[in-house]
């Protein structure tokens, strides 16, 4: 009784061992080299794709697509571009480097870069009804190319100082520094973004020191990029100041 269940169950355990080899000598996924694509606006990104193991891609159909997006980034199918197919907005700045798709690997550039651009990409490869696909994130970066600092009048709190700058992306970080690095107390922060999404600040310090070096400092989150633009309160103008400050002060 006992020895036909066990043979049953060894048969079985040979089908599934059979089933898993059949099934990976087939298979193939989709990977990126990278997973984060920084550009620059006006640039130019290059989103990779690669089927592992390597083998041709070059009969598949390949995608690039954003979510929430109905038509493609660019579509290569039957060998060819279909570019009616992409989404106009894409249509002519894209260019499918394919000197690899031997290999499995491909790359969709793209020119011109836009913030509009930044956010999610997938690629997919479609090998008749069998389908993988990779993300990646296209992290679009803009530095502002002016930075102004304005000092306003003198009044009896002291000298407000402001720092204006704007052609940023994505948000960057912002604050003020004394000239050993130490951060100084801003009154006022604000942002704005304009409608092609750049981003414009404004930030105010509000101090009584009358002498030295004031920075405003800009950062960019993504690249690490940091800007600074100073102002130097010149003493003969700081005792002028400091003249009017006590007079109000004591009025
Ligand atoms: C792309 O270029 C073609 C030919 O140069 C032109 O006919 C078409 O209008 C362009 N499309 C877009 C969306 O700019
Ligand atoms: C790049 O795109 C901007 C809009 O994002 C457009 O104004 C500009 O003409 C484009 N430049 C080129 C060289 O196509
Ligand atoms: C995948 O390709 C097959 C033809 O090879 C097609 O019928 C199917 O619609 C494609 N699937 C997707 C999601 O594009
Ligand atoms: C790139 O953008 C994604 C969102 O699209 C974000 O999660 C990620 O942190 C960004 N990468 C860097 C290096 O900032």
């Amino acid at each position: 009784m006992m020895k036909p269940e066990f043979s049953y169950f060894s048969g079985l355990c040979v089908y599934f061992l059979f089933l898993q080899v059949t099934i990976s000598s087939e298979k193939w996924m989709v990977t990126t080299p990278t997973r984060h694509v920084l550009a620059r606006v006006g640039g130019q990104a290059e989103l990779s794709c690669q089927v592992i193991p390597p083998q041709s891609v070059g009969y598949m159909e390949v995608r690039w697509f954003r979510s929430g997006h109905s038509q493609p980034v660019y579509l290569y199918r039957g060998g060819h571009s279909m570019s009616g197919e992409a989404a106009p907005e894409y249509a002519n700045r894209t260019q499918f480097v394919k000197e690899a798709i031997g290999e499995g690997k491909v790359t969709l550039r793209i020119h011109n870069i836009s913030i509009l651009d930044d956010g999610p990409y997938r690629c997919s490869f479609n090998d008749s009804g069998f389908i993988d696909v990779a993300s990646m994130n296209l992290n679009v970066t803009a530095v502002g190319l002016e930075t102004e600092i304005h000092v306003q009048a003198p009044d009896a709190d002291g000298v407000i100082v402001e720092c204006n700058s704007g052609g940023w992306f994505p948000k960057p970080q912002m604050e003020w520094r004394d000239s050993n690095g130490e951060t100084l107390r801003h009154s006022m922060k604000s942002y704005s973004q304009d409608e092609a999404r750049f981003f414009h600040m404004k930030m105010a310090l509000l101090t009584n020191r009358l002498q030295g070096n004031i920075i405003c400092c800009i950062f960019n989150p993504v690249t690490g990029e940091e800007k600074q633009t100073n102002i130097i309160l010149a003493s003969e103008y700081s005792h002028q100041v400091l003249l009017i400050w006590k007079q109000r002060q004591n009025q």
